[in-house]
């Protein structure tokens, strides 16, 4: 089979074998790319139309207590400038969205275990009380299921984690033995089992990561049929021990967006920051590959810098309110547009 026929064969059943994605992945050209994103637009279209969402991101902490190799925020790194936004600070972020027209925030911060249950579930309820109308996000990583239930009960309606690579050998070259896949996927289900809408993912480009690796990701996200996806590529941060290695690249990214788009029609799938960092039209690629989220930054703009999970992140100098303007020109730009809504999953 040539690289086009598998393409077809996604396209009608919206899977592969694990050899066809391997050989996918190996052999795609700039053709295949194209062919591919136009499916890809297509569907999306079919159930979003030319709709992109916005959710307000809130990064109210990038204290962690965990070392991922990787992250410019990993406990291990001492030059990292900590910050916590006190509660006030997070209810301000999302009245400034709300008046921006944002109706879908996105609360993410390391695994700060200063936000503990009861704390979280505190600001969580605060939010749900005080707009009804919006959707909840939460990225807060690993948790108990008995706390992931609670931040439920308080009002969280979504939740993203990213599994990051779906083979364990991988996982433990990126990550230190405390942490482990098998917990990471546990979290997934009991996530998906209380009821919230699940986004889970994958940097692309990641260190060692190879193509048998990201085949591997996109059974495990076939199985979990999460609601959401957030892929981006790995960017290095001068902090870490991957300091030296490349970056994923815009063309593995895209067509990575498209293989998810033909895999699940009516996925939430963000064209990510990270791929607006490594190719200044990299968001815009991304939509043109059949993502259809956007996750602008409503964090205050005197911590930006310091949520540095990698370099030269972009949008770190703007208030919520150019940033929005900016992308939603960007998004005109090639004919689609930001739909003010809570965005969900149809
Ligand atoms: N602590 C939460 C968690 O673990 O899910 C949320 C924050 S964590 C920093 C968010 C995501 O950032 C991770 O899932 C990871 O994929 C991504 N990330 C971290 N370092 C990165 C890097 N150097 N390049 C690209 N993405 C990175
Ligand atoms: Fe943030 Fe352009 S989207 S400045």
């Amino acid at each position: 089979m040539n690289t086009k026929n598998i393409i077809d064969q996604l396209y009608r059943e919206q899977n592969l074998s694990r050899n066809d994605f391997i050989f996918l992945l190996k052999h795609f050209t700039e053709k295949d790319a194209a062919y591919i994103a136009a499916f890809a637009r297509k569907e999306a279209q079919k159930i979003y139309g030319t709709s992109v969402f916005p959710r307000g991101l809130i990064e109210f902490t990038n204290y962690c207590k965990n070392n991922c190799y990787y992250c410019g925020i990993r406990s291990g790194n001492a030059n990292a400038s900590r910050y916590r936004l006190t509660e006030k600070q997070i209810l301000s972020a999302c009245e400034n969205g709300y008046q921006l027209g944002y109706r879908s925030f996105v609360l993410q911060g390391g695994e700060d275990p200063y936000f503990h249950d009861e704390k979280m579930a505190v600001i969580v309820a605060k939010i749900r009380q005080k707009y009804p109308d919006c959707a909840i996000t939460l990225s807060l990583g690993e948790r108990s299921r008995k706390s992931y239930q609670k931040l439920f009960e308080a009002g969280a309606n979504r939740y993203l984690l990213r599994h990051e690579t779906a083979d364990s050998n991988h996982y433990h070259m990126l990550h230190p033995d405390s942490m482990s896949l098998e917990y990471r996927k546990e979290c997934l289900w009991n996530l998906k089992d209380i009821g919230f809408h699940v986004g889970t993912g994958f940097m692309v480009g990641s260190p060692y990561q190879t193509m048998e690796n990201l085949a591997d990701d996109l059974l495990f996200i076939k199985k979990l049929n999460p609601q959401m996806v957030g892929i981006g590529p790995f960017v290095p941060h001068h902090d870490t021990k991957f300091r030296d290695c490349p970056s994923g690249t815009v063309e593995l990214t895209t067509f990575l967006l498209s293989i998810l788009r033909l895999m699940n029609h009516h996925l939430l799938l963000p064209s990510t920051t990270a791929l607006g960092t490594i190719d200044p039209k990299g968001r815009e690629k991304g939509i043109l590959a059949g993502a259809n989220v956007v996750m602008p930054n409503l964090s205050p703009v005197a911590v930006r810098k310091d949520y540095s999970l990698y370099d030269n992140k972009i949008c770190t100098g703007e208030e919520a309110a150019e940033c929005v303007g900016c992308l939603g020109r960007r998004i005109e730009s090639i004919g689609y547009h930001l739909e003010f809504t809570r965005g969900d999953y149809r």
